[in-house]
């Protein structure tokens, strides 16, 4: 009856895989090597995290995305679920994302780090530079109109930059050596503690979807 493609394709869509359908199997790269990409990530034994993870977290959404938002890394409900920002913060991005007049399934979502640092410790340098070129083999296929950068670590990471926060919001970059636009903001986790700086975040998101209008 179609239902057991039909609970896959719910499945995919959830994890931002390729969409199965009943056409049979694909040709081996007809995604561009996502699916390659996903297997890759998914089999990472690059740095210490794999031996601690319960998941890798690959990201989810909409592969071709206009709108790719771009966290730390998992935290304990993430990593159960293999899926990025389901936690309390998550919940959180899922309003703003609302606020913007979007969905979830609408935006692209993903990590800096795929693998959850034991006890939510801060990522080490030796692991970004591990875990970046998967960022950037997402990032190239999705190909956004515009990136958020989640926080002091992804801004950081993404960025190069030692700067502060503070000191990065309000100002649009351009991610590594593409020409696609970048603003960051505060993670959504220090939101939950400082409800106070929503404003700032929502002034950043406006200031993304101006940037995002104007380039279209
Ligand atoms: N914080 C992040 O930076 N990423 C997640 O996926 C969850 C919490």
């Amino acid at each position: 009856m179609g239902i057991e493609v039909w609970a896959r394709r719910a499945l995919a869509q959830a994890r931002g895989d390729p969409v199965p359908d009943d056409r049979g199997p694909p040709r081996a790269d007809a995604d561009g090597g996502w699916s390659a990409l996903q297997q890759q990530v998914q089999q990472c034994v690059r740095c210490e995290l794999h031996a601690t993870r319960t998941r890798t977290v690959f990201g989810c959404g909409n592969a071709h995305a206009q709108w790719m938002f771009v966290g730390e890394a998992p935290g304990a409900e993430e990593d159960r679920q293999g899926l990025p920002f389901v936690g309390r913060a998550g919940k959180l991005l899922t309003a703003m994302i609302s606020a913007l007049g979007m969905r979830r399934e609408d935006v692209y979502i993903a990590n800096v780090l795929k693998c959850r640092p034991p006890n939510n410790r801060d990522p080490m340098g030796q692991e970004v530079r591990q875990c970046e070129e998967y960022l950037h083999r997402q990032v190239s296929f999705v190909r956004p109109g515009i990136i958020v950068a989640l926080g002091r670590f992804a801004a950081q990471s993404l960025l190069k930059t030692t700067r502060p926060i503070g000191k990065l919001r309000a100002e649009v970059y351009r991610y590594s050596d593409t020409d696609i636009p970048l603003v960051v903001t505060y993670h959504p986790a220090y939101l939950l503690r400082n409800p106070l700086d929503k404003r700032k975040v929502w002034d950043d998101l406006c200031l993304a979807k101006k940037v995002l209008s104007a380039s279209r």
